[in-house]
């Protein structure tokens, strides 16, 4: 069903009107943005709806087509974090209602229904696709007016602290930002971003998704640790966020960190300035058109996540590993590790060899055998009906 279709099936009305955002997918640049460091993620293709219309009433209702015929009502005085309404998936609706309110924007009780193809739990984005998506439509209901890092930052602010995920703004900012062919380089720091070309196809090239569908339960609390220890490290070399260590100065902070944690630090403090630089080397390839001699960077940054940010785990490095040695071009984890997706860049001609490898070195390891999709940089957050 369509969110449409689903609004009027639960709501018994037509909706408003219609809008969507994607899920994403990181190029490179990894655990870099909550350090105020450099990301080039794009859009992908799969998209969460929200249909959405005012109705009324003192309660807002949110419905979502992939979660069976349940209509989950909420006094507007009850969406709070913490409330029982900030559990589950209407969290993160309810939360972008929250965080809006909490800009001033009077939101007035609105019927909300989801319907999204962003893959849960795959390291895609599917709570930013949602968040971006209903930031939009009410924005442009109430004619708000906000500009797209804007809205970025009001979903951010719903996963931060409404529905209480640390995360930082790159996948809200490829959802609500990215245009069709073109990865979004995000300078965080400055807060700048630009659209730079990224035309795989007329490369004669191919970005695959592999979803491992391995999800390690350790994920949240080690993604916070990893930014605790990036604020600790900037606090020890007088830095206000991370990544204004530039890339010549890594070997005197390196020598700088000290204390019990040092060698830990070290690795971590590594991983993030070299990830940069990498980000730069990638956007320099990609604007002289030489797409191909990506790859490398790719599965450099998948070893420094491995060894010096110690994100990955078994699944994703075999699936990175299997991808380069059927032929792939580079291979890295993408988003926060721990599980997810691991994304491949191969010739076209090569393509189906990685894809097989894959299957195949999954099954002779006992897991899951894992999905694969071909990916190509997608339209951000739209208004589509
Ligand atoms: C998750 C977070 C992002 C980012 C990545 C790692 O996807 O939501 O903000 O930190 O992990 O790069």
């Amino acid at each position: 069903m369509s969110a449409t279709e689903t609004f009027r099936a639960r709501f018994g009305a037509d909706p408003a009107g219609v809008w969507s955002a994607p899920g994403r997918v990181n190029l490179i640049g990894e655990h870099t943005d909550y350090t105020g460091g450099l990301v080039l993620p794009f859009a992908i293709a799969a998209r969460a709806q929200a249909a959405i219309g005012p109705n009324g009433s003192g309660i807002f209702r949110v419905t979502s087509a992939q979660r069976g015929n349940d209509v989950i009502s909420v006094a507007a005085q009850d969406i709070r974090p913490g409330a029982p309404a900030a559990k589950g998936w209407p969290a993160y609706p309810l939360g972008v209602v929250w965080a809006l309110a909490d800009r001033g924007i009077d939101v007035p009780p609105l019927d909300i229904a989801l319907d999204s193809a962003v893959p849960a739990g795959a390291g895609l984005s599917s709570s930013a696709a949602v968040e971006c998506a209903v930031a939009l439509a009410i924005s442009d209901q109430l004619g708000s007016g906000f500009d797209r890092p804007t809205l970025a930052r009001i979903a951010q602010h719903a996963e931060n602290d409404f529905v209480g995920v640390p995360c930082g703004l790159m996948d809200q900012m490829a959802s609500a930002a990215s245009t069709e062919g073109h990865a979004l380089f995000f300078d965080i720091g400055a807060g700048t971003t630009e659209h730079i070309p990224f035309d795989t196809a007329a490369a004669g090239l191919r970005m695959l998704v592999i979803d491992t569908r391995a999800h390690h339960s350790l994920a949240d609390g080690e993604y916070a640790k990893r930014r605790a220890d990036c604020e600790f490290a900037a606090e020890q070399l007088g830095v206000e966020l991370l990544s204004q260590v530039p890339f010549a100065g890594l070997d005197e902070a390196l020598g700088q960190l000290n204390g019990p944690r040092a060698a830990v630090l070290r690795r971590r403090v590594r991983h993030v300035i070299t990830e940069n630089e990498r980000v730069r080397e990638t956007v320099a390839l990609l604007r002289a058109e030489r797409i191909a001699a990506v790859g490398p960077l790719l599965s450099a940054s998948h070893a420094s996540l491995r060894d010096d940010y110690e994100v990955s785990c078994a699944e994703l490095d075999l699936a990175a590993e299997t991808a380069e040695q059927a032929g792939a071009l580079g291979a890295r984890m993408v988003g926060g590790g721990f599980g997810g997706s691991v994304i491949a860049l191969t010739s076209s001609d090569r393509a189906g060899a990685v894809e097989s490898s894959v299957m195949g070195a999954f099954s002779r390891a006992g897991y899951p055998r894992p999905v694969v999709r071909s990916v190509t940089p997608a339209a951000g957050a739209r208004h589509d009906a």
